[in-house]
């Protein structure tokens, strides 16, 4: 309807008088611990552990042997309950939800070898993940959308991490680094937001190192992901890292970009073992 008082119609939205400032507060962690400990017996294996990641951040996690990274993981996946504080998840309190539940929600881990069925072709093993990464009903599943859905999906992950021409090989058969290229398939087929690696490198040959790493970034370059790692390579983890925490005895030490972190004279001595 035109108005007929003579006054121009403003092209512009005014400015709210109630909100001068541009907001300046960092984004809301997609991850973010508060106050986590884990306690076995009397032995506190993760201790007040509270910090964020930002979504499309990498981090790496370091520590000595013993120091509770897996633990850490475990707590974020749920895979263990923890004994005080809370797992958030996109801003959502996951605490209570069990690990399928946070997988729905976004949070993926890395299978470990186990869960790679061995009498079955790779690319089976990764049609199975992505349908029991694909939300709906059973009836959904069954249908012949959704299992088109699966095989692409799967083809796809396959191809990023490498594996294209290996789909038919049992996956008993695949050499070692290529299972741990598998599982990095069977995490991306799922479609988590979050990825946790736990030492995506270990027992990875010397020469099989640098591939894994190319895979690791092209998943987050590719897909954007924000990914949490554990790993004790150091080069690698400052070469890929936007951010580094340290754990030690289940404490977070540090909580900083790579080179503030390796500077930092405890980092240095307590972990990196440089006086
Ligand atoms: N289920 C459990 N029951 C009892 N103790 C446990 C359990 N899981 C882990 N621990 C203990 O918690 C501590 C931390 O272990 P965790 O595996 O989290 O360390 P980590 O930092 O991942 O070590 P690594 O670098 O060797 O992988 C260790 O002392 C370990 O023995
Ligand atoms: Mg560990």
């Amino acid at each position: 309807m035109r108005r007929d008082s003579g006054e121009e119609t403003p092209v512009s939205l005014p400015s709210n008088p109630a909100s001068p400032a541009p907001d300046t507060r960092p984004p809301a962690p997609i991850i973010e611990t508060r106050g986590l400990s884990l306690r076995f017996g009397g032995a506190t294996i993760v201790d007040d552990v509270s910090f964020g990641v930002p979504e499309g951040m990498f981090v790496s996690i370091i520590g000595p042997n013993g120091a509770g990274k897996t633990s850490l993981f475990n707590l974020i996946s749920g895979l263990y309950r923890p004994s005080t504080g809370q797992v958030l998840l996109q801003g959502r309190d996951v605490t209570a939800l069990p690990p399928f539940a946070r997988v729905r929600q976004g949070l993926g881990r890395s299978f470990q070898l186990t869960t790679i069925f061995p009498g079955i072709p790779t690319l089976e093993n990764a049609r199975l993940a992505a349908q029991a990464g694909a939300s709906g009903n059973f009836a959904f599943w069954r249908s012949a959308a959704a299992n088109r859905a699966a095989g692409e999906r799967a083809a796809w992950a396959l191809e990023t991490v490498g594996l294209r021409g290996r789909e038919r090989v049992l996956a008993g058969s695949l050499a070692h680094g290529d299972k741990r290229k598998l599982e990095l398939a069977l995490l991306i087929c799922t479609e988590p937001s979050v990825l946790l690696l736990d030492e995506p490198t270990a027992g990875v040959s010397a020469e099989e190192v640098p591939v894994m790493l190319d895979v690791i970034r092209r998943i987050r370059k590719v897909e954007g992901k924000t990914i949490l790692m554990v790993e004790h390579k150091m080069d690698v983890v400052h070469d890929l890292s936007d951010r580094v925490a340290v754990l030690a005895n289940g404490a977070l030490v540090a909580y900083d970009e790579p080179d503030a972190v390796m500077a930092d004279p405890f980092v240095r001595s307590a972990y990196l073992g440089v006086a």
